[in-house]
Parts: structure tokens; C-alpha cells; sequence
């Protein structure tokens, strides 16, 4: 498949969609507490998706039964919800994706619930720097990997990482899972050229172990073999026709976080 370029105006419905799943991701954070399921989330999410006049990218894919992916602990991506209660001391990370008027758009987040070990928090902050380092990393110019290299820098230079090689990240747009696919790991300077108009979803997935990964008997939830917690965050950002990055999944476009990186962001959106 090739690489679909998108125009701004293909770009400011891509943000539209990208705001509903970035609230609808603080709305379940803020509800995520001891006691609270996850299908409670996943009905939230569903809720908040009719009140934007939004569709779910995830429910009916390929079967898939919900519009949420909730993961706890050792599960690592692509989590059923369920009935059982959280309880203090999980990790919990959400996937969410919504279309609006055709245009996707996919993130993820990982916390806690209540205290937590502090090794775990250590992976979660791990696993998001190393996303805003990957999309930090993207040039309009430079070469896919130069984001994949980066996510598997970063996460290296923090400690003992297992980093999941079977999934990762991929382009967007009126599908929710395009070419190019992208990987979390290996050299820069490799794959496609990166161009204004390119969408992308980043999304390392890291254990505190092993990066040897199952899939549940329920064929979806991906597990840690050796029962180690994992972190997944994602987020989908464009190269805007200005040049610069724009991270339609957050609320403020990637202002904070890649500004921390030295990264402006495009003002061609909002
Ligand atoms: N959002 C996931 C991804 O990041 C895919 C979810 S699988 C689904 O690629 F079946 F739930 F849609
Ligand atoms: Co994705």
C-alpha cells in the first residue's frame, strides 16, 4: 500500500478526530480508580464518542467487541475490558481511537491506579519519553527509522527495557492501520523519506522483562511470557505544510512536551 499524503484540510479533520480520543482518554484517566472496571471505561469512552458524533475506530475491527483497549499489568497491548474491579497498585493503559467524518484518530496512555511501585512508574515514564523523542526525531527530509532509532535510544539509556518487536506504530488516515508501519527499535537513516502531509501513529510498547510477548486464548490480549508489567503510550502526529510536527491526539498539539525537546510545533491547526 502506498503512503497516503494528506492535505491540511485532510489534516484538520484528522484533529477533530484526534480531540475526541484525547479527551475521551482524560475522562477515563480522571474515572480510573480502585473499584472502577474497565468496562465502566469502555462505556465512558462509548458515551463520550456520541456526544462528539464520533464513530469508533476500534469496535468491529476485525471482530474486535469494544471501543476500548484496557490492559492491565503483564498485559501489555490490546486488553478486553472487563467486569473485574482495579485495584491499587495496577498499571492500566488505555487504547482509544476514534473517525470523524472518515478521519482516524489513535493514542494511548499508561498510569496507575492509586500508589504504585515506583519501578513501574519509572517504565511508564520511560515508555512516554521515548515516544516524544520519537516524533522529536521526525524531519520532513529525514528517513522513517530516524523515529524508531530514537524511541529505542531513549529507552536504552534508562535501563533494562524489553521492547516489543511484533507491534508498533503505523501510518493513519481513513484507515486506522496504513503503510507505513514503524517500528520501535534499529538504526536511523533507513525506510521511507519523511514528507510534509505524512500521519503516523508512534506507539513503543516496553516490559520491565522479557520482550517476549503471547496472545490470550481470548485472541486479542498481548502478555508479557514472563508475567512482567508493561507501558504502552501512543500518539498520532502529522507532518504539517509548514514543516513542522503537530500531535493531533493531544490536546495541545505536542506544545509542551516537544517544546521541552526543542521542537516548535506547526500553527497551521486551530
Ligand atoms: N489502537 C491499536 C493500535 O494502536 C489497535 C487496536 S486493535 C483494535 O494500533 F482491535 F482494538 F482495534
Ligand atoms: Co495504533
Amino acid at each position: 500500500m502506498e503512503i497516503q499524503i494528506k492535505s491540511l484540510d485532510d489534516l484538520k479533520k484528522m484533529r477533530r478526530a484526534g480531540i475526541v480520543v484525547g479527551e475521551a482518554l482524560l475522562l477515563m484517566k480522571a474515572a480510573a480508580k480502585p473499584g472502577v472496571t474497565t468496562l465502566e471505561l469502555d462505556s465512558i469512552a462509548a458515551q463520550h464518542l456520541r456526544d462528539r458524533g464520533a464513530i469508533s475506530s476500534f469496535l468491529g475491527y476485525y471482530g474486535y467487541p469494544n471501543v476500548l483497549c484496557a490492559s492491565v499489568n503483564h498485559e501489555i497491548v490490546h486488553g478486553i475490558p472487563n467486569e473485574r474491579p482495579l485495584q491499587e497498585g495496577d498499571l492500566l493503559s488505555l487504547d482509544f481511537g476514534a473517525i470523524v467524518e472518515g478521519w482516524h484518530g489513535d493514542s494511548a496512555i499508561s498510569f496507575g491506579i492509586g500508589e504504585i511501585d515506583p519501578a513501574d512508574q519509572k517504565l511508564m515514564d520511560t515508555c512516554d519519553e521515548s515516544m516524544w523523542r520519537g516524533i522529536a526525531a521526525a524531519k520532513v527530509g529525514g528517513r522513517l527509522t530516524d523515529i524508531s532509532a530514537a524511541i529505542q535510544g531513549y529507552i536504552d539509556s534508562q535501563g533494562k527495557y524489553g521492547i516489543l518487536r511484533e507491534y508498533g506504530g503505523h501510518g493513519i488516515g481513513t484507515e486506522m492501520h496504513q503503510d507505513p508501519h514503524v517500528v520501535n527499535y534499529g538504526e536511523p537513516g533507513l525506510g521511507p523519506e519523511l514528507v510534509v502531509g505524512m500521519a503516523l501513529a508512534i506507539e513503543p510498547m516496553i516490559t520491565r522483562g522479557s520482550a517476549t510477548t503471547k496472545v490470550l486464548k481470548d485472541e486479542w490480549t498481548v502478555v508479557s511470557v514472563d508475567k512482567s508489567n508493561g507501558a504502552h503510550f501512543e500518539q498520532t502526529f502529522a507532518l504539517m505544510p509548514d514543516g513542522r510536527p503537530f500531535v493531533l491526539t493531544s490536546l495541545d498539539g505536542g506544545a509542551a512536551r516537544l517544546g521541552a525537546l526543542g521542537v516548535e510545533i506547526s500553527s497551521l491547526v486551530e
